[in-house]
């Protein structure tokens, strides 16, 4: 019986393959220029790691996780995101006894339990950079121009922010307070999901996607009437400094975000052409986690972009350099000489391929043609004998006779096979 990959778990052939490389080859180049160094993650943790950090009431822990007991009884779960292990790692090496502030980015998969549509999997893949030790507005907003600076290279024009202040420990229990005792009174009006919420995690009524709630929760309290000084100042900095930067945002007072360990600063980043999953990254400050993981009372702030959703909304993919050389042997005698010299050619940084001497010309021509070689190399009874290829150049449509020697170095048979299609190519002009 056929088995086939599980629902939400999918394969990524090599012509997307190539598009995420570029993209994470682009992602690592610029990371590298903001001074970020890369952390490699486990991926599974202890279930209590991302129940603690993300929120037991969060839908992620309630309901996402890849949760099971390893033979000795842990209870462990396969990561759901990044943070928290990036947290975990940064207290578990004491990061902070060796450098004040520390720039870490992560690329990789994360498992999540949702209902598989386009662009949303239940395994899928993330660009992820922490800052931990800095709270200043600066680095809040040098996060999201990072994150610009990234979607302008790729390509994506219709990228916008959205931005919105959680507030603090001191200014966030008084709001909440505020949205519950709201809630309390307009009970009537909200799902049955928000009514069960509302004890609980109430900031959640407010991105709640019932048409019920949004039109009920537009009466709600705001965060921002409630926000404290200092968390006042911080959000008007952040603002400052990207409006001085130019980027394309919009303070949306709904944003909650979906994972508790938020504070302060809280960003979505949403662009067209990804449907109902509009969301191609999100991310925010994260004041108290650390202390929270038995660290040091360091604040962080970080952000995520879904690979998939990249891969969906960036530009065209460079075009990689295609096949350069098909050799293609006639007998099986031909076959040792055909390995050797494709071994010597790929040595000099030529992208070859080598076929079967089992097959015949006419068979190697037509595959030649599919792969879109520049070069066939034909090595059969006579080229042997003379030790000379014949060549056929496919883009010039030329036939010649290798003036190469088999045995001569490959780094000049490889460039003298070059010159001669330039000079074969110039005469046909
Ligand atoms: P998040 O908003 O849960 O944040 O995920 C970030 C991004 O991952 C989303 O915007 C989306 O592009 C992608 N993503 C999430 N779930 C899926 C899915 N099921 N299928 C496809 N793509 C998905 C976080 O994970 C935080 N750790 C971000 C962060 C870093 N905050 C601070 N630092």
């Amino acid at each position: 019986m056929k088995i086939s990959a599980v629902k939400g778990f999918r394969d990524v052939l090599p012509e997307e393959s190539a598009r995420w490389s570029w993209i994470e080859a682009t992602a690592r180049e610029l990371l590298a220029r903001y001074d970020y160094g890369e952390l490699r993650i486990p991926i599974a943790e202890r279930s209590t790691l991302f129940s603690r950090s993300i929120g037991e009431t969060s839908d992620i822990v309630e309901k996402e996780m890849y949760t099971f007991d390893d033979r000795d009884g842990t209870q462990l779960s396969l990561r759901p995101e990044g943070t928290a292990s990036v947290v975990r790692a940064y207290v578990e090496h004491s990061i902070q006894v060796k450098e004040p502030v520390s720039k870490l980015f992560y690329i990789g998969p994360m498992f999540r339990r949702e209902r598989p549509q386009k662009g949303r999997y239940r395994q899928f893949h993330q660009i992820g950079w922490e800052v931990i030790g800095r709270d200043d507005p600066a680095i809040d907003a040098e996060v999201i121009t990072l994150v610009d600076d990234l979607l302008a290279r790729l390509g994506v024009r219709t990228a916008r922010f959205q931005l919105n202040s959680l507030g603090d420990g001191t200014c966030r229990p008084v709001y909440r307070e505020a949205l519950t005792v709201w809630g309390r009174a307009h009970l009537s009006e909200l799902c049955d999901n928000c009514r069960r919420r509302l004890e609980q995690n109430p900031l959640r009524l407010l991105d709640c996607k019932e048409e019920g709630c949004r039109a009920a929760t537009a009466s709600a309290p705001a965060m921002a009437d409630y926000l404290c000084a200092p968390c006042r100042a911080h959000f008007d900095d952040v603002r400052a400094i990207l409006e001085g930067e130019g980027i394309n945002f919009v303070v949306d007072p709904r944003l909650v975000r979906g994972l508790d360990y938020y504070c302060r600063t809280a960003f979505e980043i949403v662009a067209e052409g990804l449907g109902s999953q509009n969301a191609v990254g999100g991310g925010g400050r994260y004041d108290g986690l650390v202390k929270a993981a038995g660290g040091p009372d360091v604040g962080g702030v970080g952000v995520a972009l879904g690979l998939e959703r990249l891969a969906m909304v960036a530009g065209d993919t460079p075009l990689q350099p295609g096949l350069e050389i098909f050799i293609a042997p006639l007998g099986r005698d031909a076959d040792l000489t055909a390995a050797r010299l494709g071994r010597e050619l790929r040595s000099q940084g030529a992208r070859v391929e080598v076929e079967s001497g089992s097959r015949s010309l006419k068979s190697h021509m037509r595959r030649a043609d599919k792969l879109g070689a520049h070069y066939v190399l034909i090595l059969g009874e006579q080229e042997l004998g003379r030790r000379a290829a014949s060549v056929r150049d496919m883009v010039a449509k030329l036939d010649f006779q290798c003036a190469i020697p088999l045995d001569a170095e490959p780094e000049k048979f490889l460039a003298t096979l070059r010159q001669l299609a330039v000079e074969a190519s110039s005469q046909t002009a």
